[in-house]
């Protein structure tokens, strides 16, 4: 076999990506789209199979792989440094059922792998050749099972039209520059900005430019070069993917962005009539996309029976589990969405609010519930809909009692091994990572220095005081400078006339004293206490990842 010297296809191989979590590629997460828009969800109580294509520093996979340890996980990147990065996070967490796979989308097929029940690829399609477009066609055609799901993310029109012409403007400013990739796209990325600034032609047709390039300046240069960079860079019409995936014998089953399965949460009334008067799914889709500005789609495909009768439907969706990470009193009734405000019906909201404190429930269960208590025919089904479009709940993996909340702090425990792993690096690296949930069948990102105070609870330092005293301590022996957050700083001074503003820019510059530096780095460490007192640790201790006593 021949060896190709460009095995990166025109991909960004010289830096690596950015370590990511997706939620939405959870085989939970998947399973509740599909049983909301009318297919059979996978069954997750027995083993089953999941690809990723296109893993990256593999994350997501791994996460999900501690989740459900009886089922085998699959993991696939051409670049070395990423399969490598995921295959010793793996080890370091001593998740075993991951399997890294170091092949190109094209030559996967000289691996022997069984067929899956899940394939997703998130943040791929847009940015690979047609060629490598193909080859993920084949590879679902090949091996993903009758009834199995797909997740496929890419960039869209028409959102994409504004800012299409600033893609191609980095691409050439960065190739006049020296440097690896993050660099050039920093240097080619100041020469936009400056080019902005001067609001001529193109600039002044279209002035939100400059936003986009100056909020580009806020992202990591790493994310950045694989976004912009690559040799090869598409932006489609979902149609187009819904008939490319059609080749590989799957049909569109909705979106992994909840709220798009519901256009009446975001349409004006008029918008949403002109929608659903359209003759097909298709044109519907299309109408879709363009009244909501489209720009990035997570869809979700089905490989058979893409509906299933009415009758059957409502009854998948109610085997369906759910919950919420939110302690009741934080559980919203009104929720702002984009087009204006959602309200949960008032009947139906405060014994949701009430069950859901108790645990997570399969959806049927829920609603007789709410039915026997309001005594009336209620509509609960879609009240909890609407909830888990909002955000306010999410999908679980399975039906179970939340343990009572306790007053004191003096057991504390990182319920899996693997969690307990994952911890220690995030504090040692001082990067943030995730923790695997399997109560959700997913996981949740957390930063080190929450990792660090977790093991400061764990090991019996429980008063507010002594965290405080203890987080200042680990942090100025690590170097780490505690900041406040922006909501929380205090307002300047108002300034009237030309020399108060003088004065007062003076002291804005005025490097701080060190009594000053003091009281800051307290405030803060204060602030990340009480957070993480109040909110944090109720909300693992609520999705089963700590146990508090
Ligand atoms: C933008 S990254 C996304 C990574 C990950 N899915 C995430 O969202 O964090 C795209 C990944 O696809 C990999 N990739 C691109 N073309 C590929 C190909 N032809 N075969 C295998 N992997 C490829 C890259 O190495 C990179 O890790």
């Amino acid at each position: 076999m021949a060896l190709d010297q460009d095995w990166g296809q025109g991909y960004i191989t010289d830096i690596a990506y950015i370590e990511g979590f997706f939620r939405e590629l959870s085989p939970v997460w998947l399973n509740y789209v599909a049983a909301l828009k009318g297919s059979y969800p996978r069954k997750l109580d027995q083993k089953f199979t999941y690809l990723e294509l296109g893993c990256g520093l593999g994350q997501s996979l791994a996460t999900f792989a501690g989740a459900f340890p009886q089922s085998e996980f699959y993991g696939v990147d051409f670049n070395p440094a990423h399969i490598d990065a995921a295959q010793r996070y793996a080890a370091i967490a001593g998740i075993t059922n991951a399997h890294y796979i170091e092949r190109s989308f094209q030559t996967l097929h000289e691996v022997a792998l069984p067929e899956f029940d899940f394939i997703v690829l998130h943040g791929i399609y847009s940015w690979i050749n047609p060629d490598a477009q193909a080859a993920i066609q084949k590879i679902i055609f090949d091996k993903l099972k009758p009834g199995g799901l797909v997740y496929n993310s890419y960039n869209c029109f028409p959102g994409w039209a504004v800012p299409y012409p600033l893609r191609r403007l980095l691409v050439e400013l960065s190739s006049a520059e020296d440097g690896d990739s993050a660099e050039r796209l920093l240097k080619a990325l100041q020469n936009a900005q400056t080019l902005a600034q001067v609001k001529s032609g193109y600039f002044q047709a279209v002035p939100q430019s400059a936003d986009i390039l100056k909020d580009l300046g806020n992202r990591s240069r790493n994310y950045l070069a694989h976004e912009y960079l690559n040799a090869n860079w598409d932006i489609n019409y979902s149609l187009d993917i819904a008939d490319q995936m059609r080749a590989a014998k799957l049909d569109f089953l909705g979106s992994a962005t909840l709220l798009d399965n519901h256009p009446e949460l975001q349409l004006p009334p008029a918008a949403l009539q002109l929608m659903e008067k359209q003759p097909t799914p298709r044109l519907r889709q299309l109408y879709f996309d363009y009244l909501t500005n489209q720009r990035f789609r997570r869809d979700i495909f089905v490989r058979g029976h893409s509906r299933l009768p009415r009758h059957l439907q409502s009854l998948v969706f109610r085997d369906v589990f759910v919950g919420t990470h939110k302690q009741a009193k934080n559980l919203k009734q009104k929720i702002r969405l984009g087009r204006g405000e959602l309200s949960i019906d008032e009947k139906i909201f405060p014994i949701l609010q009430d069950l859901l404190n108790e645990g997570s429930f399969r959806i049927g269960d829920l609603v007789q519930s709410v039915q026997k208590r309001t005594g009336q025919v209620v509509d609960a089904e879609r009240a909890i809909m609407m909830l888990l479009a909002a955000g306010e709940l999410l999908p679980f993996a399975e039906a179970a009692k939340m343990p009572k909340p306790v007053g004191t702090l003096q057991k504390v425990k990182l319920k899996l091994a693997a969690n307990q792993a994952i911890a220690a690096h995030s504090w040692a690296t001082v990067t943030r990572k995730v923790f695997i949930c399997p109560r959700t069948g997913s996981g949740i990102t957390f930063e080190p220095l929450e990792a660090l105070l977790l093991s400061l609870v764990i090991s019996g330092r429980t008063k507010p005081e002594q965290l405080i005293q203890n987080l200042i301590q680990e942090c100025k022996a690590r170097g780490i400078k505690l900041e406040i957050r922006e909501a929380q700083k205090p307002p300047l001074a108002k300034a009237e006339d030309g020399k108060e503003k003088a004065a007062a820019a003076q002291a804005e510059k005025a490097p701080p004293s060190k009594a000053e530096q003091e009281a800051v780095t307290n405030r803060a460490a204060e602030q990340m206490v009480e957070t993480f007192l109040n909110k944090t640790l109720p909300t693992w201790h609520r999705l089963g990842i700590v146990d508090l006593a």
